[in-house]
């Protein structure tokens, strides 16, 4: 007599990103309980799609759910000569809480999933103190500086409803305002599945 058992294959799926002008994205997110169902799928699937749609992060709410969580690969960018950390910047941050914010603010240029064709400068302080559950719920407190702390604010602030474009100078986002609208009325060329409101 022997177990019998079932292999379930978990396929991840590529999931299309909501961007600028969908409410969710200017929600407060909600944390998340350990029993959250299909957490593991979901984790798999905002890999998948921030992967597929060439991003450095993604934040649950850009795929429409307003939870406290994000995951992050910089492996893939391009400046990662300068900062060798970054090869190894691959991970997932449930229900984090950045606890501080230190260092002189710098200039970087952002971009987003949810805001295509559009980067940015922004300012922003050069450290981070952040306290997470990691993807099996070990609780985690780490400090990161430089590229890394970047992706962690921009993808942190999603979580509370803001976006890089909230924090720009007034006249450079003035500069941009036709491309946001006609982000949000689905006039964009990118190359991943977006959503964006439907007027009625
Ligand atoms: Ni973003």
């Amino acid at each position: 007599m022997y177990d019998s058992y079932q292999c379930i294959m978990i396929e991840a799926k590529m999931l299309p990103v909501f961007v600028y002008g969908m409410s969710v994205l200017r929600k407060v997110s909600l944390e998340i309980d350990k029993d959250y169902e299909g957490l593991d799928q979901l984790i798999d699937d905002m890999y998948e799609t921030m992967v597929a749609s060439d991003g450095v992060g993604l934040a649950a709410p850009q795929i429409g759910k307003s939870i406290r969580i994000f995951v992050v690969d910089a492996s893939r960018m391009e400046d990662i000569d300068d900062e060798p950390d970054l090869k190894d910047f691959k991970k997932v941050f449930i229900n984090p809480q950045i606890t501080d914010e230190w260092g002189e603010k710098w200039s970087f240029t952002e971009g987003c999933l949810s805001i295509p064709n559009i980067r940015e400068d922004v300012s922003r302080h050069s450290n981070v103190r952040i306290e997470y559950y990691d993807e099996h719920w070990n609780f985690r407190e780490e400090e990161y500086d430089g590229v890394r702390a970047r992706i962690i604010q921009h993808e942190y602030d999603h979580l509370n409803g803001r976006l890089f474009v909230d924090l720009i100078n007034p006249l450079r986002k003035k500069l941009i305002a036709s491309r946001l609208k006609a982000i949000s009325k689905g006039n964009v060329d990118c190359d991943y599945k977006i959503i964006y409101p439907v007027k009625k």
